[in-house]
């Protein structure tokens, strides 16, 4: 997509403009935590003084890339102190191009088998989507199913784009609740075509679905950061958090991870507005975060599970991440991740790891998952790391969407199923 330009004065607006990723390379360097610099995290050394983009950061490893121009820089500095480094990728334009690529033949082999069955939105799980796209989707399958779907816009971004919430449930006072959500951060495309996978396959077989599915009251928001989202389609393939201006610099967006009313000054996040991980001002500054906080608190009462699909890595991680505890009755949350992991496994052969998220992924404070378990009481709560394991990682190729979906489908009947009736 290219920069707009404004015809009358010929302005074009710099945010506007693609960015892009020619021969920059992604670097995987482990031990981490051995390389602190000056009391710094060597992720955030290589953020601040060589434009690094953090794609994962883990107990194992840190996954970054670093721009062309910083390369000799970069390479140098670690070096210098040692650090080893295994160079993933050399050119991450290339898999971007790639993703695209691959995305306008299936779109194109699509086009050419389309029968009358084709949905009318035009979404389908062969290629990422745009925001319009996955929004027409729930529009459309809002009026297939007006008994039993509702549609909530239950904010706006600072873009002015609304937050879109579907609810699907035959019995909304009565049934237990299972939240689901995806898109939090803006390049895990596989985020939002996992969920709404999840929403088509519950709803085609609708009438032949198991008790634990169809009587459930089931809440699924695509999307929660649509302006990162769009952001990331049009601009920036690597960006992760909202649009929202800074007050105090020029750097946008706040990792809306890292926003939630929990733990909000904790470990594991930045008060750097041109962090990847930066918290916001107050817990919950953020249009995206209030939206989510009120609507859920709102419905707390029956609220069973927390879903919240992110990537990569293939984890499946509880509470808490913000402190280095285990929640009360982890074993009953343990063994549904672990019985979720293994049906994975004997189903599509993907390996997925269960376990606590500070021991997997370290601790950070101020995410959604933990404000779910402190603050609604939600018992099962889950964040899904989905494919990959770093080989692709956000440049997920669309014929890997489908199965990675399904994944995320047996995360969610799972927990479904281990809640009582
Ligand atoms: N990759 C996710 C993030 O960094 C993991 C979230 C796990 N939960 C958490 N509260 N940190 O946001
Ligand atoms: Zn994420």
């Amino acid at each position: 997509v290219a920069a707009k330009e404004d015809a009358a004065d010929g302005v074009i607006d710099v945010n506007e403009i693609p960015v892009r990723y020619d021969d920059a390379q992604l670097w995987r360097i482990y031990n981490i935590s051995e390389h602190m610099q000056n009391n710094m995290p060597l992720a955030e050394t290589l953020e601040n003084q060589f434009g690094g983009v953090i794609w994962k950061e883990n107990s194992k490893f840190l996954d970054i890339s670093i721009n062309k121009d910083n390369l000799k820089a970069a390479r140098s500095y670690l070096a210098e102190h040692n650090i080893d480094k295994e160079v993933v990728h050399t050119n991450i334009q290339e898999l971007i191009d790639a993703v695209e690529l691959e995305g306008i033949k299936a779109t194109q082999s699509e086009a050419g088998s389309r029968t009358k069955k084709q949905a009318r939105s035009g979404i389908n799980w062969k290629d990422y989507h745009d925001l319009e796209t996955i929004y027409d989707f729930m529009r459309e399958i809002r009026s297939k199913f007006p008994k039993i779907c509702r549609l909530y816009s239950i904010g706006k971004t600072a873009e002015g784009r609304d937050l879109k919430v579907l609810r699907i449930s035959e019995n909304p006072r009565e049934y237990k609740k299972i939240w689901i959500d995806g898109g939090i951060h803006a390049r895990e495309w596989i985020s939002p075509a996992t969920v709404t996978f999840i929403v088509y396959q519950i709803l085609s077989k609708w009438e032949s679905q198991p008790a634990y599915i169809k009587q459930r009251t089931w809440y699924f928001m695509p999307v929660v950061n649509p302006d990162g989202y769009v952001y990331s389609r049009n601009v920036n393939r690597l960006w992760r958090k909202n649009r929202s201006p800074s007050s105090s610099s020029s750097c946008y967006g706040v990792d809306l991870n890292r926003n939630f009313n929990i733990n909000w000054n904790g470990r594991g996040s930045s008060t750097n507005p041109c962090s990847d991980t930066y918290r916001g001002t107050t817990p919950a500054s953020e249009l995206e975060t209030k939206a989510v906080e009120n609507f859920l608190s709102r419905r707390k009462h029956n609220l069973s599970a927390y879903l919240t699909y992110h990537s990569y890595g293939q984890y499946i991680v509880y509470p808490w991440a913000y402190k280095a505890v285990k929640v009360k009755d982890s074993a009953a949350l343990q063994r549904v991740g672990k019985t979720a992991a293994e049906r994975i496994l004997s189903k599509t052969g993907t390996v997925y790891r269960s376990d606590v998220t500070h021991a997997l992924l370290g601790i950070a404070g101020g995410g959604s998952d933990d404000w779910a378990r402190a603050a609604c009481g939600a018992k099962y709560v889950y964040t899904v790391e989905l494919r990959d394991k770093g080989e692709y990682g956000f440049q997920l190729p669309p014929s890997q969407i489908r199965g990675t979906a399904e994944e995320g489908m047996i995360v969610a009947e799972t927990v479904a199923q281990a809640i009582a009736l």
